[in-house]
């Protein structure tokens, strides 16, 4: 083993973050403030969406979102979701947490998001909604997805845990569906240590994730500013209802630390993704001569990719994925297997040994991983990526 390690995502933290984070910190207010304020009205500016809505983390907001459209639509327990067959394991959890069952859909053999033509033989007469996941960096084949949910009545919530700052044929992801849910967890594309967005256009839809989000309060007051420069009638009206729960609700809060990094961050967005592509597209030229091989990453014509990550899957099926892997661990290079779900211990107790109806989850399964592709990563790295796969498949040879 080695100390050098080229991880699959990085912590920038720019002077722009300290000088934020200094500012919170004399500030002495770290309850919601005007740093995510600013973080979430930019953010949702940025995927075309009216309300922006810090959460806790992506899961969070997945829970949460999956939950106002459970309530304000009446929706019984029992009712199913559609869930892509290869994704976090989160995007399905949330569905269960609420009492509703996740139908999974298979994905796509090259971009390896939900397969929009499996989609409507898993609706039965108790599907509520699809949650499409942008896997990867990438988005998914939104127009073909919207256009089944439309036809079967359907709402949609993106997981856009992965994806952030890209569109699909010129839309941004997280503008698509009802709900679009972001992740700003460590090795993200926007780093805040722990986090989530939720976006969404509805006011119903916001006042109610927000409520959610804040233990079910009375949204007529969310924060210690919604008293201050009000009426006298207004403010006597939030005094009345300033401690009043509407809901049950879950304690999904960030800080104004979270807040500050969020920000500094998203002021770099350009930058930040620019460097992914640019670093996917000398991955990609330098593994190329390896492409009968391994499966690089493809994007779908209209689509944008954000490359959060850099997924390969080995096609020679001479390769063992434990070995290469290992050799690649083994030289510094972190890897991570290709998110399996259907077959996790918890999943199988639940639902059964169901991994022989989603083929290509199964060949994802046991043939995908993913490596690096962030903004940290330098020329010397990227040549170093390329120069040991090169000595893997020299001593592998076909
Ligand atoms: C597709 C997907 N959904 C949901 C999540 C959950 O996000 P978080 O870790 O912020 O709860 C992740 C996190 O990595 C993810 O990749």
């Amino acid at each position: 083993m080695t100390d050098f390690r080229i991880g699959v995502g990085s912590a920038d933290i720019s002077d722009r973050a300290l000088e934020y984070v200094t500012q919170v910190l004399k500030s002495k207010r770290l309850s919601y403030g005007p740093f995510l304020k600013k973080f979430e009205a930019g953010f949702a500016k940025i995927h075309g969406s009216s309300f922006g809505l810090t959460a806790n983390s992506g899961t969070d907001a997945l829970r949460v979102a999956v939950s106002a459209l459970k309530e304000l639509n009446n929706w019984k327990d029992g009712d199913e979701v559609l869930v892509p067959a290869v994704t976090f394991i989160a995007s399905s959890n949330v569905v269960i947490q609420n009492n509703l069952v996740p139908v999974f859909v298979d994905v796509d053999p090259k971009t390896y998001n939900m397969d929009p033509a499996k989609i409507e033989e898993r609706i039965t007469g108790k599907t509520r909604a699809i949650m499409p996941v942008h896997l990867f960096g990438q988005p998914c084949d939104m127009t073909s997805i919207m256009k089944i949910s439309k036809k079967h009545g359907l709402k949609v919530i993106e997981d856009s845990c992965e994806t952030m700052f890209v569109s699909h044929r010129g839309k941004p992801v997280g503008s698509f569906g009802d709900f679009g849910c972001f992740s700003t967890y460590v090795a993200h594309l926007l780093v805040t240590g722990v986090g989530g967005v939720i976006t969404c256009s509805d006011k119903d839809l916001a006042l109610t994730a927000r409520s959610l989000l804040n233990h079910g309060r009375d949204s007529i007051y969310i924060s210690i500013d919604d008293d201050d420069n009000v009426s006298k009638e207004q403010l006597s009206l939030i005094m009345e209802r300033r401690f009043n729960f509407v809901r049950i609700g879950y304690s999904s809060r960030l800080t104004e630390l979270e807040g500050a990094l969020g920000l500094s961050q998203l002021e770099m967005k350009d930058e930040i993704i620019k460097k992914r592509q640019k670093n996917a597209e000398y991955l990609t030229g330098g593994l190329s001569k390896f492409g009968d091989r391994i499966q690089l990453p493809y994007t779908l014509p209209g689509n944008e990719h954000s490359y959060m990550l850099f997924p390969i899957v080995i096609t020679d099926k001479n390769i063992d994925r434990h070995n290469l892997t290992f050799f690649l661990e083994k030289n510094g290079i972190e890897t991570r297997f290709m998110f399996p779900l259907l077959s996790q211990p918890v999943y199988v107790k639940l639902f059964g040994d169901l991994e022989g109806q989603y083929p290509v989850a199964k060949w994802i399964n046991s043939n995908g991983f993913y490596i690096g592709c962030h903004q940290a990563l330098t020329k010397q790295d990227l040549d170093y990526i390329v120069l040991k796969f090169t000595e893997f498949f020299n001593s592998n040879p076909k």
